[in-house]
């Protein structure tokens, strides 16, 4: 009941809309009120040549008396009892089409807009969320909710607001009809209504719990061809065509199961209620042929009302139907309400302040840090450094050691686990989280690019960057050479993560998009280890454009880089154990000069070849 109420909340800015078709629906309920009222003077006048010429008696207004006619609803020139007939149906239908029609269109109006609304609203809470979440969540779960549970819950709601609006009124009007014919019969037959609904109801649960299962089973399938498709290399690399199409086929069959168990179990209702249908028209024969014999009934009269009857048939089953269709759709939502109650792990306080300028410098004060899923150990222990305003610091250490966890807590990508991290003296959880990204530049070892074109990547989620601006950058960056050579120049689209560049060019891109966005902090992560030596050392005079006049944190695994540092921190094992430059640390005997040596043997042995 929450999660309907939750629903329908994103439909109530269209609330206009829904009144609208309200009304709309109420003309439908009554013009079927009105078909089967008019099958009475059918059977009796119409069809019947020797019937008197009186005035046709429709029905008697239950609240005031009043009793309206046939006469009072045609134009005044039709006398004859069959053209007034045929002109009253055929009005009828008109109305009720269109009145049908536009509430129709009225209601899954509201109902697309309302989930556009909701799937608008889950994206960008999913945007907003840290790397925790994006750990705890796979790509392919999360895209299955955002778009096929929601898309589930779309066919529900609209499904749910025009039935349920829909099939009510025309059961008002029915019920209106066969209480005003007979109101002991109707009572009667109405009360086998309980012992269609209850056995219902209870398929309805099971409905939702298979319906539940089956978006798991879609999102886990989702979630093999998202891995396969973006691996696609990979899968070929090892010859693992086989084995991920034995993984896709189990999971297929596993959701087919589910969804032929869903079938069933709905197509289990309809027969249940056609069943108790039968039997009640039976009941009802018996009983109108004694009413007719002693005249208390006429047959058109009792035609009207079975007509009724059976025309209730349709919109109770709908409306039992809507039950399960509602499952369906709280099963969908349960997934797309966790995401959009989930909080954010890092988030503006409600006093941060924006980080105006960037002056001083950058404090680590006795920082440790454990990633959330990890349960056991620190990744980074009792780390005390500070980066002085316009200073250069390489990170060097080796693999595992630390250092892309270091540098991703500046940014905030996650929080200190204790300790404090200042910028210019405030603990960087004073500042407002947008003005603070804002003043860091990041190339890191996996630039990602977008399926766009070359300018608009340089420019990301910038869209009013004037060209020329875009064109320095890339100069600076040394990237204009070889997008001048792209068949499209700046316009040239780079492809899914930018496939028809090489690596080189892919950080160019990445420095030229650093250079635009002109930040005083840069943190380059081992940005030119992917790379080849020529195309490194393009990279490298790139960077070093990007650095002047930064204050940089440089993870760094190239002497030449180091070399420049002001200051050179080595990490082992989530600690720093050693700060100088290189003159100091080159000959101490630590970690740092077994690093160096190592390199050196490493940069002779390419020489070499
Ligand atoms: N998202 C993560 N969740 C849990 N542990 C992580 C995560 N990222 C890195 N680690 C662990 O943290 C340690 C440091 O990793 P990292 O900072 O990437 O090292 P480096 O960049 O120095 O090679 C490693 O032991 C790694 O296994
Ligand atoms: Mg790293």
């Amino acid at each position: 009941m929450r999660d309907l109420l939750r629903l329908l909340r994103y439909a109530r800015r269209y609330w206009l809309y829904l009144l609208a078709s309200v009304v709309l629906m109420a003309c439908v309920g009554a013009a079927h009120g009105m078909i089967a009222l008019l099958v009475g003077p059918i059977f009796d006048r119409v069809l019947n040549p020797a019937s008197a010429d009186a005035p046709v008696l429709l029905f008697t207004d239950p609240v005031f008396g009043h009793r309206v006619y046939l006469e009072d609803i045609v134009p005044a020139s039709i006398h004859n009892v069959a053209s007034m007939v045929a002109c009253a149906i055929l009005t009828i239908f008109l109305v009720k089409g269109l009145c049908d029609y536009l509430a129709n269109y009225l209601v899954n109006f509201v109902g697309c807009s309302a989930v556009t609304d909701l799937r608008n609203t889950v994206f960008d809470k999913v945007l907003k969320q840290g790397a925790q979440f994006f750990e705890a969540h796979s790509t392919g779960r999360l895209m299955s909710s955002i778009m096929n549970d929601i898309e589930k819950i779309q066919v529900a709601t609209s499904h749910i607001l025009a039935d349920l609006l829909r099939q009510s009124f025309v059961v008002l009007g029915l019920l209106f009809v066969i209480l005003h014919k007979d109101w002991r019969l109707a009572l009667v037959s109405l009360t086998v209504l309980p012992v269609v609904i209850v056995p219902t109801a209870r398929i309805g649960r099971r409905i939702r719990r298979t319906s539940r299962r089956s978006q798991d089973n879609a999102a886990e399938l989702n979630q093999i061809l998202q891995e396969t498709l973006s691996g696609h290399q990979v899968v070929k690399a090892f010859g693992a065509e086989a084995y991920e199409s034995r993984r896709f086929r189990a999971a297929a069959h596993r959701l087919l199961k589910t969804n032929l168990r869903y079938v069933l179990q709905q197509a289990m209702s309809s027969p249940l209620i056609e069943l108790f249908g039968a039997l009640t028209i039976v009941g009802l024969l018996w009983y109108a042929r004694n009413q007719i014999k002693v005249g208390s009934m006429t047959a058109g009269q009792f035609t009207s009302f079975v007509i009724a009857l059976l025309m209730m048939y349709e919109p109770v089953k709908r409306l039992t139907g809507i039950h399960n269709i509602f499952e369906q759709a709280i099963g969908a939502s349960q997934k797309v309400f966790e995401y959009l109650e989930h909080i954010e792990e890092i988030r503006d306080h409600p006093s941060a302040a924006p980080l105006e300028r960037f002056e001083q410098g950058i404090v680590f004060e006795d920082v440790s840090f454990r990633y959330p899923s990890v349960s056991n150990g620190y990744q980074l222990r009792n780390v005390t450094l500070s980066v002085k305003a316009g200073e250069v610091v390489a990170l060097v250490g080796p693999s595992g050691a630390g250092k892309t966890t270091l540098v991703n807590l500046v940014p905030r990508f996650y929080d200190v686990s204790s300790g404090r991290l200042c910028i210019d003296g405030r603990d960087i959880r004073e500042f407002q989280l947008a003005s603070l990204r804002d003043k860091i530049g990041i190339v890191a070892q996996d630039t990602f690019l977008f399926n766009d074109t070359v300018a608009n990547n340089i420019a990301y989620g910038r869209p009013d960057v004037p060209p020329e601006a875009i064109r320095t950058a890339a100069q600076t960056a040394l990237a204009e050479e070889f997008i001048q050579q792209l068949p499209e120049g700046y316009q040239t689209l780079i492809g899914e993560r930018g496939v028809k560049l090489s690596g080189g060019q892919r950080q160019r891109l990445a420095i030229a998009r650093a250079l635009l966005k002109n930040a005083p902090i840069l943190i380059l992560d081992e940005a030119t280890s992917h790379l080849d030596t020529e195309s490194e050392m393009l990279v490298q005079k790139a960077l070093a454009n990007l650095m002047a006049g930064r204050t940089v944190i440089v993870v760094a695994h190239r002497l030449s880089t180091i070399r420049r540092a002001h200051k050179i921190v080595v990490l082992e094992s989530g600690r720093i154990c050693e700060i100088g430059t290189h003159e100091e640390l080159v000959n101490r005997g630590g970690v740092y000069q077994r690093l160096h040596e190592l390199q050196f043997v490493e940069a002779g042995a390419v020489m070499d070849l």
